[in-house]
């Protein structure tokens, strides 16, 4: 696994750490928990892995809807925002400070979900083997849920260059598509006030018949695909993709 300076160790503490806490506002974030919760079919006590949590925005409602959660992130910085909303809830949740890839939790969960656009940092092979440590992790007909832009719809809508402000961040993508690797890169330039950021970052990005292959590879089953929130059926023009999986029972 290369672990040497890889784009995600630093970008999340960066000027992202403004947009990140505004691109959902409350009511959305509740719907996205609602959908987490339905498709992993989980009940109150159930333990669940939000992975990777950020800044427990789903971690939270989850745990207030009374799911037994823990979350795993990168940024150090996000999980101690997480700890203290936890607190100020009353809620008891695990925050783990680690790389998704190291995971060593074995037949602990009920479900796990990988929610916006977090996975495909990695290379194949490390894609893959994350899969397989959340799978290690859960329990025999546990659920995995992954969520994240439909390949096929950011081909066709494809723009090399796009412009947006969030959380007073004015942020500007400059896109480049590989072929070959199926990865998006993307330089970023965030401003806000006199301070500029440019980070470049690079995604592997999945279809609806790519992202099924890799589940199974990992060993998952009964692979099922969604489109656009609310849950409409997955086609090749849904812009998101949800893929729940399921460990096969024993
Ligand atoms: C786009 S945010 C999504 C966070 C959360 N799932 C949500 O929906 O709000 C991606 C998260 O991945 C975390 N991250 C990036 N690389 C990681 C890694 N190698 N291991 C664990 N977490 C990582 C970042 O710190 C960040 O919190």
């Amino acid at each position: 696994m290369n672990k040497s300076s890889q784009w995600y160790q630093t970008f999340f503490d960066g000027l992202y750490a403004k947009v990140l806490p505004k691109t959902f506002d409350q009511q959305t974030t509740l719907k996205q928990a609602r959908i987490v919760k339905r498709l992993l079919r989980l009940r109150k006590d159930q333990r669940a892995l939000d992975i990777p949590c950020g800044l427990g925005r789903l971690t939270i409602p989850l745990a207030q809807m009374g799911l037994d959660m823990t979350g795993v992130d990168l940024t150090e910085s996000y999980l101690w925002r997480a700890r203290r909303l936890a607190k100020k809830n009353h809620l008891n949740i695990r925050l783990v400070h680690s790389d998704m890839r190291d995971i060593a939790f074995d037949s602990e969960f009920d479900a796990a979900f990988n929610w916006f656009g977090s996975f495909g940092y990695f290379s194949d092979a490390d894609n893959l083997a994350f899969a397989k440590r959340v799978f290690q992790a859960l329990k025999p007909g546990g659920r995995f849920l992954v969520e994240g832009i439909n390949k096929s719809w950011l081909l066709s809508h494809f723009r090399r260059r796009m412009e947006q402000t969030v959380g007073g961040v004015r942020i500007t993508y400059l896109n480049r598509w590989d072929a070959k690797t199926s990865r998006v890169s993307c330089t970023w330039i965030l401003c806000k006030g006199s301070k500029t950021e440019r980070r470049q970052i690079s995604l592997r990005e999945y279809n609806g018949s790519e992202i099924r292959f890799l589940l199974r590879t990992a060993g998952f089953r009964d692979i099922e695909l969604y489109g656009n929130p609310p849950l409409g059926r997955f086609t090749r023009h849904s812009r998101r993709l949800i893929a729940v999986a399921r460990h096969p029972s024993l």
